[in-house]
């Protein structure tokens, strides 16, 4: 049988930068209020000038080293929507930031899923017996690709990253990643997209308008798709191992909107206090949002070993998905 994927590490990091909702509301038709009622964003850390994404990678994978206690790993896979260069990827600058050495290294373009995708391509690597260890990372620097004078996306991004690592083990061991559900419809690519810098643009032959290099979202048509495809995939993966919706410890969704979150956890009937919030202090950190979030929940003490987990995100694409783990017994660094 091939070997089961492990989470053995985890690390966090966000870049010092704080900016409240009163500061994004200046000179933009929109209100703390509002933020806050909204959406449940009170703050999110932002890159200052020269930050990367592999910046943030590096720490973030730095930290989950650390957890795991180890200095190399076989690969390395970046889920970012926010890549240094348009080419080549950043997972191999990541890797040699790091001092991995000549390790397989490649990026994950899934946006606010891709921490779920970069967990799949990791057990894939680990099964496919290419890796005994992974290090998984998810780092955006989001706010990059933000007009700060579009309200539809200035008030909910923010920036950050987190990563774990994944060793080859048993399904029996905790955790093990479980129940692994993944899906995409691009019919629905239009809803969050940035609409230049790529071959479509490109091979127009026209030149892009400025904005255009900043990523436009449809909020509410993505709102209603999120409850609804997010709530799906979580029974999905459910079912695969073997769990009852009351059966799980803490759900850790993707950090979109906190209106999301308790829609999926009511029609899921898992108790509100169970499904596990940061995206006040951070805002929606797109691919990053869930390895922060397991980073915020463990390191309050919420999220110990042995806890029932189900992670799930949905976003541009558009992709969503949900994975299964029994919380392992790690430190992470934060
Ligand atoms: O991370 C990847 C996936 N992304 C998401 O999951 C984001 C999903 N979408 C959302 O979180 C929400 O749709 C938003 C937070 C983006 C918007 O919230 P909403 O409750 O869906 O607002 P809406 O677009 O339905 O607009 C409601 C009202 C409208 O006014 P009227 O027509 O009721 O008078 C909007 O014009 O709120 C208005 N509005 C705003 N007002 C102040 C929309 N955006 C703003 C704003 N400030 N920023």
């Amino acid at each position: 049988m091939n070997p089961a994927a492990v989470v053995t590490g985890l690390g966090t990091t966000a870049p010092e930068t704080v900016v409240t909702n009163e500061m994004v509301a200046r000179g933009l038709d929109t209100s703390d209020e509002w933020i806050r009622t909204r959406t449940g964003i009170r703050e999110r850390r932002v890159v200052t000038s020269g930050t990367a994404t592999s910046d943030l990678a590096v720490d973030a994978g730095r930290n989950a080293l650390k957890s795991a206690g180890l200095d190399e790993v076989g690969a390395l896979v970046l889920a970012t929507t926010t890549p240094d260069h348009p080419c080549p990827a950043t997972a191999p600058t990541v890797a040699y930031g790091l001092g991995l050495g000549e390790i397989p290294a490649f990026d994950v373009s899934a946006v606010c899923s891709g921490f779920l995708y970069g967990l799949a391509s990791g057990a894939g690597l680990i099964a496919a017996g290419v890796a005994d260890t992974v290090l998984v990372v998810a780092a955006e620097a989001f706010t990059t690709i933000i007009d700060p004078t579009d309200r539809n996306t200035a008030p909910i991004f923010g920036d950050g990253a987190g990563a774990v690592v994944l060793r080859a083990g048993k399904t029996s061991e905790a955790g093990a990643l479980l129940g692994l559900d993944l899906h995409s419809n691009g019919s629905m690519a239009e809803l969050i997209m940035t609409p230049a810098g790529g071959s479509r643009q490109r091979s127009s032959g026209r030149v892009a308008e400025p904005h255009e290099h900043f990523m436009g979202m449809q909020g509410r048509t993505v709102f209603v798709n999120a409850v609804m495809k997010m709530e799906q995939s979580s029974r999905t993966a459910l079912a695969a191992t073997g769990w009852e919706t009351g059966d799980v410890d803490w759900l850790i969704g993707h950090q979109a909107n906190a209106r999301i979150l308790s829609a999926v956890a009511e029609r899921l009937e898992i108790p509100a206090e169970r499904a596990y919030i940061n995206l006040d202090r951070y805002g929606n950190t797109a691919g990053a949002s869930i390895p922060l979030a397991l980073g915020g929940a463990a390191d309050e003490g919420l999220l110990t070993a042995g806890h029932r987990v189900l992670l799930t995100a949905f976003g541009g694409g558009a992709t969503w998905g949900a994975v299964t783990l029994r919380w392992p017994e790690i430190v992470p660094v934060v």
